[in-house]
């Protein structure tokens, strides 16, 4: 293990303004989102897709990694330049999931377990020969009104996301570790904040007994937030507030970055979030950085709908989401800059 390398990555991934591109989409997910306009899922749209966010100009001031799926990190753009190598040229990290999705977890009918675990040192080894310097292995966590998530099923997430976290680390890979406790339901704040601490309380537990260096990790969480069916929604100040208070009770110090994930908040919502708790939370230990799947590409996707002659309109809308996502990790976001035109931060 080189540490010095991964904390070089880590350090790169959660520079200043900057945060990842999560476009990591397995097939049956990708199929979902090019459902909603219209797009059928063949291997030739998906990589004119990722062409098109991969070949925006300017994005390497604010998109510091791209997450890649499998499939993704063998493409290459039309020109032949494998898509690994066309973001390296531009100062832009290549990922990669190594999770194999979460499936149902034996006996415990309401949770669910992330499986991967079984040959990922031989394929890490391959995914570093392609480029790849960092990956994400997302672990879910369901919220219900009762005795969901168990402890176990949270046990069981942070044990498999530690020993992904060690086998990264002892192939100078960056592991991402995303606990994702989900926003889907009727909960309120609190019991997101509840069961959060719970899942954080696990994880690092694991990670230690699990010898991962903390120095070369990124965390990537959900924001504590009110569930999506709650009838009280919680402001701004209190997402930011609950979510730096939650983490800064279970996140050690050592950790040099947090990567929010954007978990089905509107990209608005999430560009807003951020910007908040990189004001309540300025004196963290911790970057408090972005790596936003649904955030930054819903808008994009919506301004392509698969056509050619729209490339040139929803790379600028992506270009967008990313300036303001760079300003609102620097804490000077507001919302009155969604409909104004402006100059790049420099
Ligand atoms: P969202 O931002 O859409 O939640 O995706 C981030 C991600 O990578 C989930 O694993």
């Amino acid at each position: 293990m080189n540490i010095d390398e991964l904390k070089s990555v880590a350090g790169a991934i959660v520079a200043k303004q900057k945060g990842v591109l999560a476009a990591d989409e397995s097939n049956p997910t990708i199929k979902k989102r090019f459902e909603s306009i219209k797009l059928e899922s063949t291997e030739e749209n998906r990589r004119r897709y990722r062409e098109l966010l991969f070949t925006t100009d300017g994005i390497e001031r604010y998109i510091s990694g791209v997450i890649l799926f499998d499939e993704t990190l063998r493409q290459t753009s039309r020109e032949g330049t494998p898509f690994a190598k066309l973001l390296s040229s531009r100062g832009i990290i290549p990922g990669i999931k190594v999770d194999k999705g979460a499936k149902a977890l034996a006996l415990y009918p309401s949770d669910k377990v992330t499986e991967g675990l079984d040959g990922l040192r031989e394929r890490l080894a391959e995914y570093r020969q392609l480029g790849a310097r960092f990956a994400k292995w997302r672990a879910v966590i369901q919220i219900d009104e009762h005795d969901v998530p168990a402890a176990y099923a949270m046990r069981a997430n942070a044990h498999e996301l530690a020993r992904y976290a060690a086998i990264c680390q002892e192939a100078d890979i960056v592991p991402i570790v995303e606990p994702e406790v989900l926003m889907d339901g009727t909960h309120g704040i609190d019991r997101c904040e509840a069961v959060t601490s719970q899942m954080l309380e696990s994880l690092f537990a694991e990670l230690d007994a699990h010898h991962v260096v903390l120095e070369g990790i990124l965390l990537k969480p959900n924001m504590v937030i009110a569930g999506m069916k709650c009838a009280r929604q919680a402001s701004v100040q209190q997402v930011a507030e609950a979510s730096v208070r939650c983490l800064s009770r279970h996140v050690p110090a050592a950790v040099p970055g947090i990567v929010f994930l954007s978990g089905g908040q509107s990209a608005e919502d999430a560009t807003d979030h951020l910007n908040a708790i990189n004001i309540v939370g300025a004196k963290s230990p911790w970057q408090l950085s972005f790596s936003y799947g649904r955030a930054l590409q819903a808008p994009v996707l919506a301004a392509w709908r698969g056509q050619e002659g729209n490339v040139a309109a929803a790379q600028k809308v992506f270009l967008k989401r990313c300036r303001l996502n760079g300003l609102a990790r620097e804490g000077k976001y507001n919302r009155t800059m969604e409909a104004a035109t402006e100059q790049p931060i420099s």
